[in-house]
């Protein structure tokens, strides 16, 4: 079966084929297409991709297997790959993953007959978050190749922003980058910065990063944050007419983003939520199918 822990992984025509399900799921209010058991092992809080993969599932016809991080043996110790390979011997066939490092790099999927999800990886990566970003953008430009993405505020500690880079590069948007100095990221210095006034006037996507308050300590007070790097009523003016308003969630009202951009025509903030479902879907049944890719292991 097919796993998915890393946008690198991913070739351009398996991207294009995953859209492309994900398009149709999107206007698909059938019955179970799919049999199959899912876990979801979750040891970082999250309301959007927990309940979208829980959604995606039960709208495949996928039993959700019962388990919680704290009742399970995960608390005596057990390592992850051990619980993934104790899963895999009792037949479950997905599990979907979220945790606060980078722990695809510590598995041995081959050992596994089970698909495994990245769910997200500590700040280095979100493929499913990259993938519904993708559809959202692709349902309003009709294409992703040649349009213009900034990535605005906290992308040190982004594994949204990683995981964009990687994807809409792969498919041929140009990404820019856009906030304080002290959020750039190390290993990204290859994404070209710009100032915020003009990535506003000129961008295709403004794509705003949730400060990642509980990763590290501000360096800004919140109220000059929102002054100087967050998307304000006189930006949202000033904000290209065509342009598209995103953001992974969730958000921080006043800090990176005002009240009104959320509630502006151009924002897509629930679309993405809503685009979500269809793209982990897509992801889950592609999973599932195996077949025609090979197995993606961990970058
Ligand atoms: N975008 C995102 O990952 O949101 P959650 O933390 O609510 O899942």
């Amino acid at each position: 079966m097919n796993s998915l822990v890393s946008i690198k992984d991913l070739p351009y025509h398996t991207v294009e084929w995953l859209l492309q399900n994900a398009e149709s799921f999107a206007q698909y209010n059938g019955g179970a297409l799919q049999r199959g058991t899912v876990v979801n092992l979750f040891f970082e809080p999250s309301t959007r991709t927990g309940l979208s993969f829980q959604m995606a599932s039960h709208r495949l016809g996928l039993e959700i297997m019962d388990f919680s991080i704290e009742g399970s043996s995960i608390k005596k110790g057990e390592s992850l790959q051990d619980t993934l390979e104790t899963l895999d011997a009792l037949g479950v066939d997905i599990a979907i993953i979220r945790r606060g490092d980078n722990w695809p790099a510590q598995l041995n999927l081959a050992k596994l007959r089970m698909s495994v999800v990245n769910a997200g990886s500590g700040i280095f990566e979100h493929p499913t978050q990259a993938l519904l970003d993708a559809l959202t953008i692709k349902q309003h430009f009709g294409r992703l190749q040649n349009l213009k993405v900034t990535i605005v505020g906290d992308i040190r500690h982004s594994r949204v922003a990683r995981s964009n880079v990687e994807l809409l590069t792969k498919m041929g948007a140009e990404i820019y980058f856009a906030g304080p100095a002290v959020f750039q990221a190390e290993d990204l210095t290859q994404i070209p910065r710009v100032d915020l006034d003009w990535a506003v006037q000129n961008s295709h996507v403004l794509m705003l990063l949730r400060v990642q308050l509980e990763r590290h300590e501000l360096a800004y007070d919140l109220v000059n944050y929102h002054k100087e790097f967050g998307l304000t009523e006189g930006r949202l003016r000033l904000l290209n007419k065509s342009a598209i308003i995103m953001h992974p969630g969730p958000v921080n009202r006043g800090v990176e983003i005002c009240d009104a951009a959320l509630d502006d025509p151009r924002s897509r903030v629930l679309t993405q939520v809503q685009n979500g479902v269809a793209a982990r879907m897509a992801v889950l049944d592609w999973c599932l199918q195996g077949g025609p890719h090979d197995k993606l292991v961990s970058a």
